[in-house]
């Protein structure tokens, strides 16, 4: 990201799930914030999309769209089995903290600080009240560790927590995953961590990834990691995790579907890891 200023790709995918609560049909993540969020104005065409084929900017909205519901889904389940904490990690303009119903489930939102004061501005701007339950941390992965960044925020180590990270590995370096990887396994209680990376694809897509792929850097936002299934899983298994899912973006759209899916995005994986 450039000093001082917002990531970029924050309100890109952010207006990807804005755009799919009115343009997709069928919907597989409903926000009733989406919107708001970002402003109508930004319901037109993303400044990373312009010129690109139209169904590739289609299909990468329905997995943008489909992680976040994957991530809903593992907290609702999380919280009915008793977890109180979710940590929301690299935040961006994610809204599943303004739409927690439960009173004594708390959020914690880890960002980058100027993506995070940015947002703050941003709720304010839009008037969306920031809940009780919502707790802001900046951190800046690559120049604090997670456990320095949350020494002052109330955040209980010991208990059952479920970390949310969709579409920011691919923005961070080896080291500085690895050390959240650790700081998340190392979580007391059942810990689930649901975070998407990007997979190595060939062929036809990986043109218009590679497109894509010059397009976030000359915004300051490079993608700096990428794993196949099989390296992700050594990773986090070596960090401490005891079980790892892995699901390609077909494998979780097609679920929600409720049939085979032949054209999302190769790039696109999922990953639901856990410590019991
Ligand atoms: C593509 S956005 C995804 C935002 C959000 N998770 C979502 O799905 O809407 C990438 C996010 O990673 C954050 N990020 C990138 N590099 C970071 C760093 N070094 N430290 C903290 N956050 C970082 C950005 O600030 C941004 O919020």
């Amino acid at each position: 990201m450039e000093t001082g200023e917002p990531s970029r790709t924050a309100t890109a995918v952010a207006r990807a799930r804005a755009q799919h609560q009115v343009a997709d049909e069928p919907r597989v993540f409903t926000d009733p914030f989406a919107v708001r969020v970002v402003g109508e104005a930004a319901l037109g065409e993303g400044e990373f999309d312009q010129g690109l084929d139209p169904d590739f900017v289609r299909r990468r909205r329905m997995w943008i769209a489909a992680r976040s519901r994957f991530a809903d889904d593992a907290v609702a389940e999380a919280i009915a089995s008793g977890c109180r904490q979710v940590m929301v990690l690299g935040a961006g303009l994610d809204t599943s903290a303004l739409r927690n119903v439960h009173s004594d489930v708390r959020f914690f939102e880890v960002d980058h600080p100027d993506t995070q004061r940015w947002k703050r501005h941003r709720l304010a701007e839009a008037g969306i009240a920031v809940p009780a339950t919502l707790t802001f941390v900046p951190v800046d992965f690559e120049s604090a560790t997670l456990a320095e960044g949350l020494a002052a925020a109330d955040f209980d180590r010991a208990r059952a927590t479920v970390f949310l990270m969709l579409g920011v590995a691919a923005y961070l370096t080896h080291p500085s995953l690895t050390a959240t990887w650790r700081y998340v396994a190392e979580q007391g209680g059942p810990t689930a961590l649901v975070m998407d990376y990007l997979h190595p694809v060939a062929g036809a897509a990986a043109a218009a990834l590679g497109e894509r792929a010059q397009r976030v850097a000359a915004a300051g936002e490079p993608w700096l990691s990428s794993f196949t299934a099989g390296e992700l899983r050594d990773e986090l298994l070596g960090a401490g995790f005891s079980t790892v899912d892995d699901r390609s973006a077909a494998e979780v759209l097609g679920h929600y579907l409720g049939r085979t899916v032949t054209d999302s995005l190769g790039s696109g994986h999922l990953v639901r890891a856990t410590v019991a």
